[in-house]
């Protein structure tokens, strides 16, 4: 018996590829007596006036037998004599590519259908990049509906010239073509007697022999830790799933990120104690030594992963929001969520022709090379290397949807030789000295919400208290720093990105700082939070409404931008995301400025 093989099966709507499943299943008496009868019933009412419509054999959901597409992954578990069989099937629609790649990370081996009468769509170009993009090494193109091209040698052949040559181009490894008639039975179970031309292995044959399990040469022992559980004092075992190599009690690990080493000094499988342990099973290790661990944190021995904050990836963008460069995102690499910006794309990858195009715009479905930096170091490899130390998604902090996923083509050398030079004289230390506690007072709001006016305030305020303090304004930063910085997406991103660089630096020089950027975007204000501390970081939400901001028109700016003079502009051609929890939040058009400083001096003084 072979072991169990994983596969995919990818084809454009109508490909037939529920059927070729579908049919290799019955053929290979897979099915209970009543599911059969019930599909043969079923079948009268359905497409194939009567004959057995395979399709509905893997139409797990209703939503695919009503409008006739597949709509999620559908994970089927079949046995023959000779092998056991996962397949995933997944959606031909270019809609869901991100079902398709969650397929794919989990595959050794694409079934991929090219449709005979149509040839190679697009869209198998597309299914066959991805496949490989997830790490798919093995690909098996059924080349489909034989039957309606009257079994033609010479339009198969046609076919797979097309299909080789995408092969090349997309240097897939392990390639094997089979003509096949998913409806009629050609050369799924059985070989085909309509096609004595074709003397290879059938489908299902293939599928029973193919070797998957050739090339990956994963060195040493790896774990990254899902949980540290901790039952009783004695006990603190740090849980997680072998994700390649094995162990032994006795042995010697390293812990990443910070490296130190530990002997292994029990192993429990299941709450039971084992000497040994090895790639696919979860396990609890208890170390022999205390030693700092959590979430994230891998075990390895004999494994040369990389901790490093900067990787270049090629990722697949799935949101449909367009990829916004320096924007922050969530990403999940091995058991570690952090977060994380898209720094720079390099170039995207025209699906059709395989060219890189320059191009820093990111689309959904589309496929780019960029630079990733992490908050902070974190351990991975690279994707040849090891799978799933060398994969991610990245996760939208707002929506907490999947964005993308991508695998690590190489670490940057330039992070991974930076390391973060501790110093005696802290925060802490210089703002005691001044006699006080080093915050960054953040407002954000509309143009003309009254921000710099509050600001400018407060910092009075604060200074004849005698606090030390400094007020970054937006409009001065922007004539000075960052006066190669413009007003569109990207552009205002590294203007808060910058900014709370800086305000760090001030409060770490032991200064209390106040902010008065727009500041539209929540994400970026979260970023700013995360940069500064978010102990020492207090938002102040300014909300006057548009209307209000509108009519007093400080600096006649609304004018100009509804007479479309000035383009994304925040509040009428730009969007502004209020938070959700500020610290403080204050309507300048309810109160006098008098009075709104009074209020918000009030408030602060629990955080200063
Ligand atoms: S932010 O969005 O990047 O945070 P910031 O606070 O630095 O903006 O700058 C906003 C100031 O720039 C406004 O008060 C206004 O004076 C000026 N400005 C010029 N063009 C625009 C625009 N398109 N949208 C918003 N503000 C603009």
């Amino acid at each position: 018996m072979n072991g169990l093989l994983k596969f995919i099966t990818c084809g454009s709507v109508d490909d037939g590829k529920s059927t070729l499943i579908g049919h290799m299943l019955y053929d290979a008496k897979l099915l209970f007596a009543d599911q059969e009868r019930a599909l043969e019933l079923d079948s009268r009412i359905g497409s194939r006036e009567g004959k057995i419509d395979y399709s509905l054999l893997l139409d797990g959901l209703m939503a695919e037998r009503e409008q006739g597409i597949t709509i999620d992954v559908a994970y089927r578990y079949f046995t023959t004599e000779r092998r056991s069989f996962i397949v995933a099937d997944t959606p031909g629609h270019e809609e869901y590519t991100r079902n398709m790649a969650v397929g794919a990370s989990f595959a050794e081996l694409a079934v991929i259908l090219v449709d005979v009468t149509q040839g190679l769509l697009a869209q198998t170009r597309r299914h066959a990049r991805i496949c490989a993009l997830m790490g798919i090494r093995h690909f098996l193109f059924a080349v489909n509906k034989m039957d309606l091209a009257g079994y033609s040698q010479k339009e198969y052949k046609i076919v797979e010239k097309n299909i080789r040559k995408l092969a090349v181009d997309l240097e897939l490894p392990y390639i094997e073509v089979i003509p096949v008639s998913a409806t009629e039975g050609d050369n799924v179970t059985k070989k085909s007697v309509h096609m004595s031309w074709y003397q290879k292995k059938t489908l299902l044959d293939y599928l029973e022999t193919v070797d998957t399990k050739d090339e990956l040469k994963e060195p040493g022992f790896v774990m990254p830790i899902q949980r540290v559980c901790r039952p009783n004092a004695y006990f603190r075992g740090f849980q997680g799933q072998v994700a390649s190599g094995s162990i032994a009690v006795g042995d010697e690990v390293t812990v990443l990120p910070r490296g130190e080493k530990a002997g292994v000094q029990s192993i429990l499988l299941a709450d039971r104690p084992v000497e040994y342990i090895e790639k696919g099973h979860p396990a609890a290790i208890q170390l022999d030594r205390e030693i700092d661990v959590s979430r994230g944190s891998v075990l390895v021995k004999g494994a040369d992963l990389k901790v490093s904050s900067m990787f270049t990836a090629s990722i697949l963008w799935m949101d449909d929001e367009k990829l916004v460069q320096g924007k922050n995102y969530l990403i999940k690499l091995g058991t570690k969520m952090l977060p994380a910006t898209v720094m720079s794309v390099k170039y995207k990858m025209d699906i059709n022709s395989g060219e890189n195009i320059a191009e820093s715009r990111l689309y959904k479905n589309e496929i780019a090379v960029c630079d990733i930096a992490l908050s902070e170091k974190a351990v991975f490899d690279t994707f040849v290397n090891h799978r799933e130390m060398g994969r991610f998604i990245l996760i939208d902090r707002i929506t907490h949807l999947t964005a993308a996923c991508g695998v690590v083509e190489h670490s940057l050398r330039r992070a991974e030789n930076l390391t973060w030079q501790e110093l005696d004289i802290t925060r802490q230390f210089r703002g005691e000295k001044m006699g006080q506690k080093p915050v960054t007072i953040w407002f954000t709001g509309l143009s003309g919400a009254g921000k710099s006016a509050l600001a400018n305030e407060i910092e009075k305020a604060l200074n004849t208290r005698g606090n030390y303090t400094m007020l970054l304004d937006g409009d001065n930063i922007r004539i000075g720093l960052n006066k190669n910085l413009g007003f569109q997406e990207q552009d205002r991103i590294e203007n808060i990105r910058r900014t709370a660089e800086v305000a760090k630096l001030m409060n770490d020089a032991g200064l209390i700082v106040l902010t008065s950027f727009i500041s539209p975007y929540r994400s970026d204000r979260m970023k700013a939070r995360e940069i500064i501390g978010s102990a020492d970081f207090i938002e102040i939400y300014v909300s006057t409404p548009l209307e209000e901001c509108e009519r007093r028109d400080v600096k006649g700016l609304y004018k100009k931008a509804r007479d479309g003079k000035i383009p994304n502009f925040t509040g009428i051609s730009s969007p502004y995301e209020p938070p959700l929890h500020a610290e403080i939040e204050v309507d300048t058009s309810k109160y006098t400025l008098e009075e709104a400083v009074e209020y918000v001096l009030n408030k602060l003084q629990q955080y200063l």
